[in-house]
């Protein structure tokens, strides 16, 4: 069973209204959706996504006799066409996104997700589409193979890991999990396998490209805006710094407004705000850390949709203007 991580600071942190209208973009094995219902009158409203067979299996049987539930297959990216299906663009109270993978798909040897299992090399959340991590590793240049590894695990191995795979890809694809972990595993030395397996960081990477798992992020950042009301909260859990920047960043900007070249000579600078964070950025206690350990990497970033009215600013030019 999936323990979810932040489970009630990140219901806490979309400020439920019983009434309101909300979005749970990774529905997972419902952990938060759970919480989210109980707070929910029978007015409120839960729309909830995941790109998994299994999941959507899940909340059918768990939650499909409730009036207030409502399930999407697909990916968060899309979130805007879900919503406007529903016909409440621009009236969501909430969305959560708690990225990357659950237990389940982990557990499962069968997914491909685990180096630790042997089973199909898949990787796919949504086993319906898209192309398995087996036929990616097959056909990928090894340059794109090297890059993966390295923009997306930070593998130091990354050149000689992609070379390798290459070369024995002639003579015999990449069937299973355990073959591509052992394989990954001789060519590591041994001084550089610490206390995770050294397959660890090229799993993840392959995982994030096979599912488009940064693009779908920047797809829903962009829709985003157009989803929630004024006042509709945004609340991401991420599990991995490259996620963690995108959301930050993103709340940064929409906060600042665009960016004005210093030396452009003009007294006001006119600003429009989209979101504003709300708090800082929570990472959960020790004693959840203890106690799962899928916990210590997350960070959970909240922010606020604002008016927009346009603000101006004070800007003082340098010199000339
Ligand atoms: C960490 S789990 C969520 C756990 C859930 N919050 C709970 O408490 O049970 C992440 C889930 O999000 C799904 N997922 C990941 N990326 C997705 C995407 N782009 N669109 C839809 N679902 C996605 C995965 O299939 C997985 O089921």
């Amino acid at each position: 069973m999936h323990e979810s991580v932040l489970l009630q600071e990140a219901v806490a942190a979309l400020s439920i209204k019983a009434d309101g209208f909300y979005v749970d973009g990774t529905f997972g094995r419902g952990g938060h959706s759970r919480v989210i219902l109980e707070s929910l009158s029978s007015d409120g409203r839960l729309l909830a996504i995941d790109k998994d067979c299994e999941a959507i299996k899940y909340a059918d049987s768990t939650f499909g006799g409730d009036q207030r539930f409502l399930i999407d297959h697909g990916s968060f990216a899309s979130i805007k066409a879900f919503v406007d299906s529903q016909g409440k663009l621009g009236q969501v109270d909430g969305v959560l996104l708690d990225l990357g993978v659950s237990s389940p798909q982990l557990d499962v040897a069968d997914r491909g997700f685990s180096f630790l299992k042997d089973g199909p090399l898949d990787m796919r959340m949504n086993e319906r589409e898209g192309e398995t991590a087996a036929d990616w590793l097959q056909n990928a240049s090894q340059s794109d193979i090297r890059r993966v590894l390295w923009e997306y695990g930070e593998e130091k191995f990354s050149g000689l890991i992609a070379k390798k795979i290459v070369e024995r890809r002639e003579q015999a694809p990449f069937i299973t999990t355990l073959d591509l972990a052992n394989f990954i595993a001789d060519i590591i030395p041994n001084k550089f396998h610490q206390k995770k397996h050294p397959a660890t960081r090229s799993f993840q990477a392959i995982r994030m490209y096979v599912n488009n798992e940064l693009g779908d992020i920047e797809e829903f950042l962009a829709s985003i805006l157009s989803v929630l009301k004024v006042g509709g909260r945004l609340v991401v859990i991420s599990f991995h710094s490259l996620e963690d920047r995108l959301i930050k960043r993103f709340i940064k900007s929409e906060e600042r407004g665009p960016k004005i070249p210093k030396n452009i000579p003009i007294m006001d600078i006119p600003r429009d705000p989209h979101f504003v964070s709300v708090g800082k950025a929570v990472k959960p206690t020790l004693k959840e850390c203890e106690g799962n350990v899928r916990a210590r990497s997350a960070v959970m970033r909240v922010a606020e949709k604002v008016a927009g009215n346009r603000m101006t600013l004070s800007y003082e030019a340098s010199g000339n203007a």
